[in-house]
């Protein structure tokens, strides 16, 4: 299941991490590639361990912490720090699965990547092609979203980024562990949740909304991992 979180930073704030992004060193990307996407790879990013890639990685992941969409969507365990690519003069990133398990140079920590995250920093019109194709169960997706809005996806999906064919198109892609493994679990814990923040605005002290969040409850402890 493919999930759009709209508007994780404002107009504003997207502005400001643009610019601190745009001040960065880049280098070549495949330094975070496995040794096939190595082959069909080509982009340049921010080192994990620049100060601007930490930083801004940390407001991310501070931001996304308070949002409530994307953590009933993700059900988060363990995030990546995040990392920062960018597309231009007709780079692309051929058709790949990431990689299952990701260890973070500096700080030791692994993950096993259940979901795949990319946070736009341009806007659709500020440059040509870079769509994100994702394989799904339903057909190929293609994504390309405002400045500020996310994308998850399985990480278990084939994708591939479009060659940009004009200006740049600039983002943050990481991974996380959710504490559900499987995509339909989560899906059915998502949709379930999602219809109960509906019915508690019209009556949250309905008994059926009780009701129907102790089997929300009960379900997440037959399955989580922690
Ligand atoms: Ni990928």
């Amino acid at each position: 299941m493919l999930i759009a979180i709209p508007n994780v930073f404002d107009a504003e704030q997207t502005k400001q991490i643009r610019a601190a992004l745009d001040a960065a060193d880049w280098v070549d990307g495949k330094v975070t590639a496995g040794h096939q996407s190595a082959l069909t790879k080509r982009n340049s990013q921010i080192p994990e361990t620049s100060p601007v890639a930490r930083q801004v990685g940390e407001v991310i992941l501070r931001t996304l912490g308070t949002n409530n969409l994307f953590r009933s969507a993700a059900l988060p365990i363990k995030v990546f720090p995040p990392l920062f690519n960018r597309y231009e003069g007709g780079q692309d990133f051929g058709t790949h699965v990431d990689n299952a398990i990701r260890s973070h140079g500096a700080t030791g920590q692994s993950i096993r990547t259940d979901l795949s995250c990319t946070l736009f920093f341009s806007d659709p019109d500020e440059y040509d092609g870079g769509e994100l194709r994702i394989q799904d169960t339903y057909g190929e997706q293609s994504v390309k979203l405002p400045a500020g809005h996310m994308i998850l996806y399985p990480s278990t999906s084939l994708h591939y980024v479009t060659p940009v064919t004009r200006g740049a198109r600039v983002s943050s892609f990481f991974w996380l562990q959710s504490m559900i493994r499987s995509d339909e679990q989560r899906r059915i814990l998502f949709d379930l949740d999602q219809s109960i923040q509906v019915l508690a605005v019209k009556d949250a002290g309905a008994a059926e909304v009780v009701k129907l969040t102790g089997i929300y409850h009960n379900l997440l402890r037959q399955w989580a991992e922690m």
